[in-house]
């Protein structure tokens, strides 16, 4: 049976203080997200059943469940990638997306503005990413409620920044200093690998 896994993290819990704590990051990882796999897993285990003929499903409620988890899981496991310690040189846009970002945005801080507001006026729990759509070679930056509503299906995400008040409720009194903090943490590193691979 194939099942999801909580990926390990490329730092300790303790390595993006003083910006988000150990005590917040530790949580967020072993109870928000491992929430999430969890929640995958059990609606695969209720359609494998389901198909074995073991199981009434609400086909509807059951496929609305996995697409709250699995997207909940995959932008957790962008969102660890989307960081780093602070001072490691990832901290601003390198290489090829570095390139990208100032054709597609003008600038750096242009993108950064609009990622920013993107965060701050998300309604309730959800996020911001960064995207690249493929069709018409362009970076975009789409804000999700929830982990699912208002994504848009099939392009990559490269940059994903979690503003779920679990996120940031037990370091900060309001949400937008987290995201203005949050720059200082994050790392280019997996937009660029990814975007390399699909950038010619
Ligand atoms: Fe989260």
């Amino acid at each position: 049976m194939k099942r999801y896994e909580l990926p390990k993290l490329k730092y300790s819990f303790d390595a993006l203080e003083p910006f988000i704590s150990r005590k917040n990051l530790e949580l967020h990882y072993t109870k928000n997200h491992a929430a999430y796999v969890n929640g995958a897993n059990n609606t695969l285990e209720k359609l494998e059943k389901f198909r074995r003929g073991e199981l009434e499903i609400d086909v509807k409620a059951t496929l609305r469940d996995l697409s709250f988890n699995l997207s909940g899981h995959i932008l957790h496991v962008i969102f660890w990638e989307s960081m780093a310690p602070p001072n490691t040189g990832k901290n601003i846009p390198f290489g090829k997306i570095g390139d990208k970002i100032k054709e597609d945005f003008g600038s750096f801080e242009v993108f950064k503005k609009e990622f920013s507001s993107a965060a701050k006026t998300c309604e309730g729990n959800g996020w911001a990413i960064l995207v690249f759509d493929q069709f018409l070679n362009q970076l975009l930056v789409v804000q999700i409620e929830k982990h699912n509503i208002a994504s848009i299906s099939g392009l990559k995400v490269l940059l994903a920044l979690d503003v779920w008040e679990h996120s940031w409720v037990l370091d900060y009194n309001d949400r937008s200093k987290y995201i203005e903090n949050w720059w200082n943490i994050v790392s280019f590193d997996y937009a660029e690998k990814e975007f390399s691979k699909l950038s010619f």
